[in-house]
């Protein structure tokens, strides 16, 4: 019997994101009309997360999974190695990547972080407590890093750091404002480039 060998050079994606979803949004409307890289799912630990409307629109699939299906089971990677997925995007989640997880999908998970690692990084620090600690301690700048995952929070080998300049009145929402618009300019284009290097 002769063999059919079908080569896909289609690349998948699936984007993990606990929060508003506006990052998760970019990436999926970046790709929308790219016909080598699918946005195959989005996956979220919180059934109250913006993200699901802002993918519901987009008709991208959501799954949504507790703590114990994380933590306690293999079957979230699982399903990502079923799909083939090719690259793991973090877009605001807030939750350790579980060890299973990371040794599956080696340097094939990105996050991004808003703040510039080292500073500010670590755990409880995400969202506005990363914002409003940078406005405490008097910094004259702050900005994104994009690193690689491990089992550390924050403490993968970094990819790509984009920074701005803040003024002493700012505020921690002044400082977010600032920070999402460098992660909107610049995460699509990031992950674009660890895709296809
Ligand atoms: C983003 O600012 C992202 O950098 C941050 O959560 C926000 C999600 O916004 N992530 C972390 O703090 C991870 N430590 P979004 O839901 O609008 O994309």
């Amino acid at each position: 019997m002769t063999k059919t060998l079908f080569i896909c050079s289609m690349k998948r994606i699936a984007l993990f994101a606990s929060g508003s979803g506006s990052n998760a949004e970019k990436i999926a409307q970046y790709f929308a009309d790219d016909a080598d890289v699918e946005i195959s799912l989005v996956l979220s630990n919180n059934p109250k997360a913006g993200v699901i409307e802002r993918m519901r629109q987009l008709h991208i699939p959501v799954l949504l999974f507790d703590r114990q299906t994380f933590y306690e089971t293999e079957r979230i990677t699982n399903i990502l190695q079923k799909q083939s997925i090719d690259l793991i995007v973090l877009a605001g989640f807030m939750w350790l990547m579980p060890g299973g997880l990371v040794r599956a999908f080696p340097d094939k998970i990105i996050n991004i972080h808003p703040a510039l690692l080292p500073k500010f990084g670590g755990k409880g620090m995400y969202g506005h407590f990363v914002h409003e600690a940078v406005v405490a301690n008097g910094e004259t700048e702050s900005g994104i890093t994009i690193h690689y995952v491990n089992e550390r929070y924050d403490e993968g080998a970094p990819i790509f750091q984009a920074t701005c300049i803040l003024s002493p009145t700012d505020t921690p929402d002044d400082v977010a404002r600032k920070v999402q618009q460098l992660e909107h300019e610049h995460y699509p284009r990031v992950v674009a480039s660890v895709l296809q290097p």
